[in-house]
């Protein structure tokens, strides 16, 4: 999966409320085996004692710029050495002010001048501080510097006010962390990407449906999106969460599904449909409970628009159309079958008799086909494999020339 392991991340903790939600992005960190080396500033420790980094860290707490430990002389200039990336979480208005002036009055703000790493500032204050116009100012001129900003939630503040300042969630950090450490390869590309299973009424509380997890569609939606790239995914029903920094469209049926993929496809340059879109439906949805009875019960099923034929028969000049197949044998066989009938560029054949591949497990192994030729991919996890997709993708998006338009 890719993850934050094994990165050396330096975390800037400031005199805000929030503070305290810092020591679970420190735990979070230490759980994916992350590096972290705590630096506070003096208001920080009003709100969280150091002790509280360093034991969840495990590493010592730094905050005194001319503190006398003599392997930690020069510490500004070393801790900013070490770092992969600097993460400023909370930042308040004030280290903002400070460090968009160039100043270098504390150990924390001399780290980031020194520093010739990634910085990325996830602000947290009060929402009329926030709006404050020099506020706006000073994050416009970190913006100009390189510097990396996590945009403020929105909600109820500390305060009890209402509005844009909540320091943003791990989740949305995380991914930011992550994008620096990816490719920017798919920058300006609009995708739309499918997810997950459909359901297909049969009566007020029953639906056929599959075993599609939606986890390999998030995958490629995230790792999508780490890349640069503008996202749209439409999922059906699956229990997770929607992943941060992308337009994520909920349907249930296959009809749903149709619907919303056909008024999104023209306005993007990359399709990828990983949905197990159901191919039948009950001829009828009963509109009260089937009662059981002492035979059996025949369904008639009707079945549904394929809606990968029906992009592959629509699809504008330039644009990649990326399908997903299911299959038990005869993978290269079937996938090449499927890329000719449905004027693909790429299919991902999926192995769905392995234990560790396709429905609801962390890891898959695909095969990969384009009108060149076939690539079986090793067992990876689905972020892993994704990460393989979007390489085809960039690849046949310079042999097209780029952009679709
Ligand atoms: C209870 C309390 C909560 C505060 N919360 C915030 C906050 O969320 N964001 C902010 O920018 N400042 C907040 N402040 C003000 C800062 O602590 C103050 O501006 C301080 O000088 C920041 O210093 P630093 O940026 O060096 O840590 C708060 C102050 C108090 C007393």
């Amino acid at each position: 999966m890719s993850s934050l392991q094994g990165k050396r991340i330096l975390l800037g903790v400031t005199g805000s409320i929030a503070a305290y939600k810092a020591a679970e992005w420190v735990r979070s960190l230490v759980k994916e085996e992350a590096m972290v080396t705590v630096v506070m500033t003096r208001s920080a420790e009003r709100f969280v004692a150091p002790l509280t980094f360093s034991a969840l860290s495990g590493n010592p707490v730094y905050r005194d710029m001319f503190a006398d430990e003599s392997e930690r002389v020069m510490a500004h200039i070393n801790l900013s050495r070490e770092a992969d990336v600097i993460l400023v979480a909370p930042a308040t208005a004030q280290t903002i002010a400070r460090l968009s002036m160039g100043l270098a009055d504390d150990l924390l703000a001399t780290v980031i001048l020194a520093a010739r790493v990634p910085v990325v500032f996830c602000p947290a204050m009060n929402s009329n501080m926030w709006a404050h116009p020099a506020t706006q100012e000073n994050i416009k001129r970190l913006q100009h510097f390189g510097y990396h900003l996590v945009h403020p939630d929105s909600g109820t503040l500390a305060c009890g006010d209402v509005g844009d300042g909540r320091l943003p969630e791990w989740d949305v950090a995380r991914e930011t962390l992550l994008a620096l450490f990816e490719p920017d390869d798919l920058i300006g590309k609009k995708v739309l990407i499918t997810a997950g299973p459909t359901r297909e009424p049969l009566d007020p509380v029953r639906f056929l449906s599959n075993r599609s997890s939606g986890k390999m569609g998030f995958a490629l939606a995230r790792t999508a999106r780490r890349r640069g790239a503008e996202v749209t995914l439409i999922t059906g029903p699956v229990s997770l969460p929607d992943p941060p920094c992308m337009e994520v469209i909920r349907v249930t049926t296959a009809e749903d599904m149709e619907k919303m993929v056909m008024s999104r496809a023209s306005a993007v340059q990359v399709i990828v449909k990983s949905a197990a879109v159901a191919d039948f439906k009950p001829a009828a949805c009963q509109v009260h409970k089937i009662k059981k009875t002492s035979q059996g019960l025949h369904l008639a099923l009707e079945k549904n628009t394929d809606i990968l034929k029906k992009l592959g028969e629509n699809r504008k000049h330039g644009q990649i159309l990326v399908g997903f197949a299911a299959e038990s044998r005869d993978h290269a066989g079937e996938g090449l079958r499927k890329l000719q009938e449905k004027n693909l560029d790429l299919i991902v054949v999926n192995d769905i008799l392995g234990t560790q591949t396709g429905f609801d497990v962390e890891t898959n192994q695909v095969t990969l086909i384009d009108r060149k030729g076939s690539a079986v991919l090793p067992l990876l996890t689905k972020e892993d494999t994704a990460n393989r997709i979007w390489d085809s993708v960039v690849s046949l998006l310079h042999k097209r020339g780029g952009d679709a338009g």
